[in-house]
């Protein structure tokens, strides 16, 4: 996470009421709220306008939205659908909300005061995986300040019901470890200055912390020893794969239930075992690159029926056995803007011309039964050979846009500039001496090179593709990298 790779700068997923006093590591069961919701983003062309969109996320479903900022046009639009809707606050904002009581004043009643009266407001986001992002430790701090704040505002102006929150990745735990369950620990550079704070300040008034969990990360990155289906929430063929964890003695049946479980863990080890949970994303992506294995529609739609069902059902986790919580899927459309590997892109329910990517019924409610039959998965295993990194060029075999693959070649040579020698005058690679040529080598050099490590995709800025055709010539050599 903390590689400074200029070429390619994007938030990887890859990535949420009423009880004051609960005791020890079991949440009550009655009382807390249920439902499924969805994450509206909109980083995409040509998406549908407002109002169709909440039709779709109605269409699936959904009891409620979550925006990424308070767009007054879309908060409108959600206020008037009868869906439930949750306003982000943007990261950049949190210094000066920390710092001023007047400002929190100021953006409460500038943004949400239009919903005073709206029941179906009822969580607020401040920040999204604020703790994620190595690169703006000073606001790591300002969190919490941030978050009391705002929650002086909105009582101050009437809306004492709205439970202020914030979402954190899986990277808050000390190597993304969820293995067992009961290791799960928040890392040492947050917890003093942020989380300790945080789960204190969830606790006392009442509010859940939000988590982004994907079982499709974890099972990728170990999808050797955990069983698809258990990543899927799928039953696992007799005799039947069940994971036990030996310091708890319990036994799961999901991955989902095994990551919230470390989450919990985690927060019982920092001194906070009553806070409630609750889902801010989950989900699956429907499609990405060659390398990108199980990443398909078949995977995506059985992710999220099975998570809707289990959630439903109100089972909770082995560790907290009743908990329900508020969730949401992510996410609402495939968002053709995003940048990194491909399934970014492909997270959607619905593509951006409003047709359904697959159904599914995020109210739990619809039988397995019912659905039409899906498209086979044809990518749930590595692909089994090399794969290169080449510009993406059209049926001429031209270049979109000469300037801006120069950049992302420069700004792939800048992250380590051998890299790029083949491709100088005397290299083995400097002819020919074409701009598709050298981009071509230097993407897969710099893909080859980092593709282990955060922003090391084959995307520069979607002026890259991977290829299974081996472009080396002569005694000019491309680098590869291998899936899985
Ligand atoms: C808010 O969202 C609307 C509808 O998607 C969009 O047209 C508008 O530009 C957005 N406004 C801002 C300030 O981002
Ligand atoms: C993979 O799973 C096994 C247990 O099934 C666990 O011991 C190991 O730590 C996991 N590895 C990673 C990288 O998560
Ligand atoms: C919508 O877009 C998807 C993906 O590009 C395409 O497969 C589908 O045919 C489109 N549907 C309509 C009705 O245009
Ligand atoms: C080409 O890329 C440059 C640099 O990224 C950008 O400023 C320019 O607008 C692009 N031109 C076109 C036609 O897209």
């Amino acid at each position: 996470m903390t590689m400074a790779v200029a070429s390619v700068v994007v938030r990887l997923v890859p990535l949420t009421f009423l009880f004051l006093t609960i005791v020890a590591a079991a949440a009550p069961a009655t009382g807390t709220a249920h439902f499924l919701g969805i994450s509206y983003g909109t980083l995409g062309d040509d998406l549908p306008a407002p109002h169709r969109a909440l039709e779709l996320a109605r269409s699936a479903g959904a009891a409620a939205v979550r925006f990424y900022d308070s767009n007054a046009t879309l908060l409108a639009a959600a206020a008037a659908s009868g869906l439930g809707f949750v306003p982000g606050v943007p990261n950049e904002l949190l210094i000066s909300l920390a710092a001023s009581q007047r400002a929190a004043d100021a953006w409460v009643a500038s943004t949400l005061l239009p919903f005073r009266r709206n029941p179906r407001l009822r969580y607020l986001f401040v920040g999204n995986e604020v703790l994620s992002d190595p690169t703006a430790k000073s606001r790591w701090s300002r969190l919490v300040p941030a978050m009391a704040n705002l929650r002086r505002a909105l009582r101050r102006y009437g809306m004492r019901r709205v439970k202020v929150s914030t979402t954190l990745g899986m990277d808050a735990l000390v190597g993304q470890n969820v293995f067992p369950p009961s290791a799960g620990e928040f890392r040492a550079d947050i917890v003093d200055v942020a989380v300790r704070p945080l789960l204190a300040f969830l606790e006392r008034t009442g509010s859940y912390l939000f988590v982004d969990t994907y079982t499709y990360f974890t099972w990728s990155a170990n999808h050797t020893i955990v069983p698809l289906t258990y990543a899927l929430l799928e039953p696992s063929p007799a005799p039947g794969y069940q994971y036990h964890d030996p310091a708890t003695g319990l036994s799961y049946t999901n991955l989902l239930d095994h990551m919230l479980d470390a989450v919990v863990a985690a927060m019982c080890r920092a001194g906070h075992c009553g806070v409630r949970l609750a889902l801010a994303e989950t989900g699956w992506p429907n499609a990405g690159d060659l390398d990108q294995f199980g990443a398909n529609v078949r995977n995506a739609a059985t992710y999220n029926r099975n998570v809707a069902r289990h959630l439903a059902s109100g089972a909770g986790t082995p560790r907290r056995p009743g908990m329900r919580m508020p969730a949401f899927v992510f996410a609402l459309f495939n968002e053709d803007l995003k940048g990194g590997p491909g399934t970014e892109r492909h997270w959607g329910l619905f593509y951006p011309n409003a047709s359904a990517v697959y159904e599914v019924d995020l109210a739990g409610r619809r039988p397995a039964a019912s659905y039409p039959p899906l498209p086979p998965a044809t990518n749930d295993l590595p692909y089994p050979g090399k794969l290169w990194c080449v510009v993406r060029t059209d049926r001429r075999g031209e270049i979109a846009n000469e300037t801006a693959v120069k950049e992302q070649v420069a700004a792939a040579c800048a992250d380590e500039a051998a890299l790029c020698d083949p491709v100088r005058p005397g290299g083995e690679c400097h002819l020919p001496d074409t701009m598709a040529a050298h981009a071509s080598y230097v993407f897969s050099a710099h893909w080859n090179r980092f593709s282990k490590q955060y922003g090391g995709w084959c995307y520069f800025r979607g002026l890259a593709v991977e290829t299974t055709v081996d472009p080396s010539h002569g005694s000019c050599i491309f680098p590869s990298v291998i899936p899985g």
